[in-house]
């Protein structure tokens, strides 16, 4: 017998999920995250994001939260299985996949780490150093696109589309209309893209490099993935449910460290201090965040307030933290084992 079969044929991987699924079923974080889904789906506040005219066509009430734990548990409810693209929810990964092609020192050549009070799609630069200020805006997001490594176009697409799907745990495609309806408008990414080329911050591939970098706002996910991509930062960059490594450990601290400084465009400083954990927003309305050691949360609602965050999003991290005392610098007695609540109480 094999060491996944067990003696009814049945695979004990299968078996294994099964009961995870079961325990998972009666856990008091399932409760909680459908307590609070109700608290805020009459939430009615913001915009869906229409600059981006496909994007416009997204469902204002869908509402979906995810939870995955180090260790492969997760609780979704609400609308968790609506694909949406995962926009600039793409940036920190893709600034990891530049870490891994070129090392830390070439990529902070060509990107700062430091946070702008500016919107993400602000056409500046680093003055001094000429490199765009973070990865987590459109300028260091085209910079990172531009480090991506690969014998033509296609291959790095194909890198970037497997890197996505390590983290996910499944193959993820990119939604071809909302792709074309980016490059279509995309008139200030190719202005921010030239400014760059400018200072020689990205290379003479920059058209290609501006097609990847549309093409990976475009990828399709839920807001379940979203939680599995948070919860593999959570685990050291491997993937808990797939057991398959997404990036290397050394780098994973490079990306929490953006997101949390950065990830939530110039609302960035506020998340820091009222939530307290890394996470990066996409105007697709999605929300990917991780608590780490414990595991991913993701969250996805389309409309969005004036700095294009999800506004139930905030509203259930808001929430979580204070329950869970999520923040990172909350006092050691007011913190709680998210893990622990993904099981039933012994
Ligand atoms: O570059 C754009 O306009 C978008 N595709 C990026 C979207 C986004 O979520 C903005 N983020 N920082």
């Amino acid at each position: 017998m094999s060491s996944s079969q067990n003696g009814t044929g049945e695979s004990s991987s299968h078996l294994d999920a099964l009961l995870t699924r079961m325990k998972s079923a009666a856990s008091p974080l399932r409760e909680v995250l459908r307590e609070i889904h109700a608290k805020y789906a009459s939430l009615d506040d913001g915009n869906v994001a229409s600059y981006i005219p496909e994007l416009s066509k997204a469902n204002p009430a869908w509402f979906g939260i995810s939870a995955v734990s180090v260790q492969g548990q997760a609780i979704d409810v609400g609308d968790y299985e609506q694909q949406f693209t995962i926009q600039s929810a793409s940036k920190p990964f893709m600034f990891g996949l530049g870490l891994e092609d070129h090392g830390r020192e070439h990529v902070l050549s060509k990107i700062g780490v430091q946070p702008i009070g500016e919107a993400f799609n602000s056409i500046t630069l680093d003055q001094v150093a000429n490199r765009p200020f973070n990865p987590m805006i459109n300028a260091g997001a085209i910079a990172a696109a531009d480090l991506v490594e690969g014998k033509d176009y296609p291959e790095r697409v194909t890198r970037m589309i497997d890197m996505f799907s390590r983290y996910c745990g499944r193959t993820v495609y990119v939604d071809n209309s909302v792709f074309t309806s980016e490059r279509m408008t995309g008139h200030r990414n190719r202005a921010i893209g030239h400014l760059m080329l400018n200072f020689d911050m990205v290379s003479d591939q920059l058209d290609e490099t501006l097609e990847l970098y549309f093409q990976q706002c475009s990828l399709l996910v839920t807001c379940h993935d979203l939680a599995v991509m948070g919860a593999t930062l959570a685990n050291g960059g491997v993937n808990p449910i797939t057991g398959v490594r997404a990036i290397e450990a050394e780098y994973v601290k490079d990306l929490l460290s953006v997101m949390h400084t950065c990830g939530m465009y110039d609302y960035a400083g506020e998340w820091a201090y009222r939530i307290g954990i890394p996470a990066k927003s996409g105007v697709g309305g999605g929300i990917v965040a991780v608590i780490p050691g414990q595991g991913g949360i993701g969250t996805f609602s389309p409309k969005l307030d004036v700095k294009g965050n999800s506004v139930r999003g905030i509203k259930v991290f808001e929430d979580l933290a204070q329950r869970y005392g999520l923040h990172v610098f909350e006092a050691d007695d007011k913190k709680q084992s998210l893990v622990s609540q993904f099981s039933p109480p012994k």
